[in-house]
């Protein structure tokens, strides 16, 4: 295997999806605290009021509040490198715009940062991953309002300034390309809306919406390229990423109007990626927001910020592929971000996303053409229902088999020399899944006893791939 020495080998979580203590020591709501649970079939909802007797998932998450301990303490033996977690916003600034900060919450991090420092753990801090404060979605619209900016900068300073010799790697915004899609109007967007079914509240693509989701983006891209000039005016050790949804898109046939869709397709893939790594927006944007019949707002400054703020590295989750296709009656696949046509050569996950690991191989070589920058894997994994036998044991070969086969497909592409540095699987102890708020959906190398309406003793079981994972990271990628 082709890892080098010093590879960051980890995992990944999220505030919203673990943590928990959503009340406590200060901490105001964010608006992932406003979902309640769902499951495959039924939808998550999001409720402006929180409702007495209805389950939210994140308000307990899976207790790392007080468990962090314990927890980076199983990372720790794993042997992790790095420890991929985000700041709940709303535990640092309870309404977002704040001058002051929560003491209590900066005092959390500090202790969570020195236990990973401990053990050898570097942490890398996601700024905001679904966690915009719901006061900011009430009072501003959210990213909408270009106020959004100073409140995120005013945090990001706090951050920096705080944890500057305790955290070295940051990611500004989490798969920020989702704020193009209706699923980020809520969660990346933080959008005023009804009470309703959160997957289906981000509204149709409609001139209006659109012209929100850019405008709501455009303003996230000028807060990111103003948080990486801050970060590395503040220290200029950091490392300031983007990151972005992963999306592998094929034509479906070779009919050149797949081919040219399947291109029109991953272009909103680059789109975020373009931005934030080369300073300015990409070529095709004029006709895109042409043809979408959309103006953005941009003042005469922005053009010059976003090239002052341009990323360290480029960071990605990845799940799946998906295949483009003109033809309507085409069967369509289902997935975290990334919709389309079903590949007839891949096989699906229980929850429909098609696992295809070659397909890693082909973007990171695809985006490191393109951007010539240093790239991390920060979410990639299987979600899948566990067993837990009577012995406390759980055999998850399915997922053993899920990450060797992407594993050996960044050595490949490692050897095709791209400049890979850091792999950190989605979920690495059991969590709170975003698009269905169930537990069952397990991601983990550790078992949480919890189930999807809140029961269990929230005890940590070490799985299967617990031990397979510690001999990975052991050999450096040679003991797959
Ligand atoms: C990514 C998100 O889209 O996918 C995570 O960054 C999320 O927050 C992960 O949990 C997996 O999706 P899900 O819906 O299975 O939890």
């Amino acid at each position: 295997m082709s890892f080098p020495k010093g590879f960051l080998w980890g995992g990944a979580t999220a505030a919203n999806q673990f943590e928990g203590g959503w009340n406590e020591d200060g901490k105001g709501d964010s608006v992932c605290d406003h979902m309640t649970g769902g499951s495959v079939n039924t939808h998550r909802y999001f409720t402006n009021t929180i409702q007495e007797g209805t389950y939210y998932p994140s308000h307990e998450g899976i207790d790392f509040y007080h468990r962090y301990k314990e927890d980076i303490a199983l990372f720790a033996e794993m042997g992790f490198r790095v420890f991929r977690m985000s700041v709940n916003w709303t535990r640092i600034f309870p309404g977002g715009d704040e001058v002051t900060p929560n003491q209590k919450g900066l005092d959390f991090y500090k202790s969570v940062f020195e236990e990973c420092k401990k053990y050898g753990i570097e942490p890398l801090v996601t700024i905001s991953h679904y966690e915009l404060p719901y006061h900011l979605m009430d009072k501003y619209d959210g990213w909408l309002n270009r106020k959004c900016i100073d409140f995120y900068l005013h945090y990001c300073n706090t951050l920096f300034e705080e944890y500057k010799d305790l955290v070295k790697y940051w990611l500004t915004f989490n798969e920020i390309n989702c704020l193009t899609m209706s699923i980020g109007d809520i969660l990346s967007g933080g959008f005023k809306c009804e009470d309703g079914p959160a997957q289906v509240l981000g509204l149709p693509d409609t001139q209006e919406q659109l012209a929100k989701r850019y405008q709501a983006l455009h303003h996230q891209f000028i807060a990111s390229a103003k948080a990486v000039k801050l970060g590395h005016e503040i220290n200029p050790e950091f490392k300031i990423g983007c990151m972005v949804a992963g999306g592998c898109i094929y034509p479906y046939t070779c009919n050149p109007e797949d081919v040219l869709l399947a291109q029109k397709d991953m272009r909103m893939n680059y789109f975020c990626g373009d931005v934030q790594v080369r300073g300015e927006y990409p070529h095709f944007t004029e006709r895109m927001f042409e043809e979408f019949g959309i103006t953005i707002k941009m003042e005469a400054e922005d053009s010059d910020i976003l090239k002052s703020g341009k990323v360290d590295f480029y960071s990605l989750s990845y799940y799946m592929s998906t295949c483009s296709t003109a033809d309507e009656e085409a069967l369509k696949t289902s997935g975290n971000v990334v919709m389309g046509v079903k590949n007839p050569y891949l096989k699906s996950s229980d929850w429909g996303w098609q696992i295809d690991p070659k397909g890693l191989r082909y973007l990171l070589n695809d985006l490191y053409g393109r951007y010539q920058i240093p790239i991390m894997v920060v979410e990639n994994g299987l979600g899948a229902i566990d067993k837990l036998e009577a012995d406390g044991t759980i055999h998850d070969d399915y997922r053993i088999d899920y990450l060797r086969e992407h594993i050996k497909q960044m050595d490949e592409a490692i050897r095709d020399g791209v400049d890979l540095i850091g792999f950190t699987p989605w979920g690495c102890i059991d969590l709170v899944s975003a698009s269905t708020g169930e537990m069952k959906k397990r991601y983990g190398f550790i078992y949480v006893d919890k189930d999807n309406e809140g029961n269990g003793t929230l005890n940590r079981l070490r799985k299967d791939s617990f031990y397979w994972y510690k001999k990975v990271i052991e050999s450096n990628g040679n003991n797959l």
